[in-house]
């Protein structure tokens, strides 16, 4: 492999920017030739396409973002789509890629490897955390930490009016988000995606949070629960309980934004090397992860078939520091 082209797609995650960083300096340390693809792969299908020095990724990795910029490409979903995309990296000599990304984007590299062969490796970079093959995706503690600050704010609210807050979050249909923010800011009930919360349950707990005293009550609702968003379980809590003041806040794109935190800055730096070391040593179509602090190589066919699920002893946790 002599020249690598790295994109980000799909949602931006707050550490892209530092994982970008990595991945060009261990390509100028092993010798490479570094390409920024930009827009994702709507820019590889457009030759947006610029051969990256190093004042290119100066100081970028303490910034929320990508600078390569991001995009979600529907041609690229196509057949004829890939097939141009493809003819520009080789009009480029492009001859591996990287793609940092959600399970959307690593499909794409997937797809692309198969029907073309090209050297193609993943980096885990979604906010959402539904990727199996590592512990934690690029973004997430970022985000975790942007939805508990804006909770801790909420509460001041909350408990000077004595009112019933529903806060949803994001996480698309995967609810690790939620489940940490709910944990991490004393939330008196958590709805996942993962497990059904019948509405009387929820009425339950607020009725025995007013017994014992507890005048303010923050609900977490993950955006993509089965009983609707923060926005519909408010209405029907507000029908069985009308004796309540109910505010909802849709946290919405502020999770995606902000300097990345340590944690998400020394994964992705750690992911980004990892890679191009990956791809310098044959392994293709798979995901670099970290489980257990170690580096692992997952097939990209398994980090996005196999969705990991939020771990039963968080959702019990969650529920035991909530009654
Ligand atoms: O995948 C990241 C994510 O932020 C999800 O949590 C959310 O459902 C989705 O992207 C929002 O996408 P968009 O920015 O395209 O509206």
């Amino acid at each position: 492999i002599k020249r690598i082209g790295v994109l980000t797609s799909g949602g931006d995650a707050p550490g892209m920017n530092a994982a970008i960083r990595a991945v060009v300096r261990a390509g100028f340390f092993y010798n490479l030739e570094m390409y920024g693809i930009y827009r994702g792969y709507e820019g590889m299908i457009q030759d947006d396409i610029k051969k990256l020095e190093s004042k290119n990724i100066a100081h970028i990795l303490e910034r929320g973002g990508t600078f390569l910029k991001s995009a979600r490409s529907a041609e690229f979903r196509t057949e004829e789509g890939r097939k141009k995309a493809f003819a520009n990296l080789l009009k480029h000599g492009i001859d591996g890629l990287v793609v940092i990304g959600g399970d959307g984007s690593l499909t794409g590299a997937h797809l692309f490897f198969k029907e073309f062969g090209i050297p193609s490796i993943g980096i885990p970079g979604t906010i959402d955390n539904d990727l199996s093959g590592t512990d934690l995706t690029i973004g997430f503690d970022t985000a975790c930490n942007t939805a508990i600050q804006a909770i801790d704010k909420i509460r001041d609210t909350a408990t000077s009016h004595d009112r019933l807050f529903f806060v949803e979050v994001m996480g698309r249909d995967a609810g690790f988000i939620a489940i940490n923010a709910g944990i991490g800011s004393a939330a008196a009930a958590t709805l996942i995606p993962e497990k059904k919360m019948p509405i009387e349950r929820l009425v339950e707990r607020l009725k025995a949070r007013t017994k014992a005293m507890k005048t303010s009550n923050i609900v977490i609702v993950a955006e993509g629960g089965k009983s609707g968003g923060a926005t519909e379980i408010a209405s029907k809590i507000k029908k069985l309980l009308p004796y309540y003041d109910i505010k909802v806040t849709i946290l919405g794109h502020l999770q995606r934004g902000g300097a990345p935190s340590s944690l998400d800055r020394v994964l992705a730096s750690k992911l980004g090397v990892s890679a191009v070391e990956g791809l310098i040593n044959g392994k293709y179509d798979v995901m670099a992860g970290i489980i257990n602090n170690k580096i692992v190589f997952t097939p990209i066919a398994k980090a996005i078939i196999g969705s990991k699920e939020v771990d039963e002893d968080d959702f019990r946790i969650a529920k035991i520091l909530s009654t």
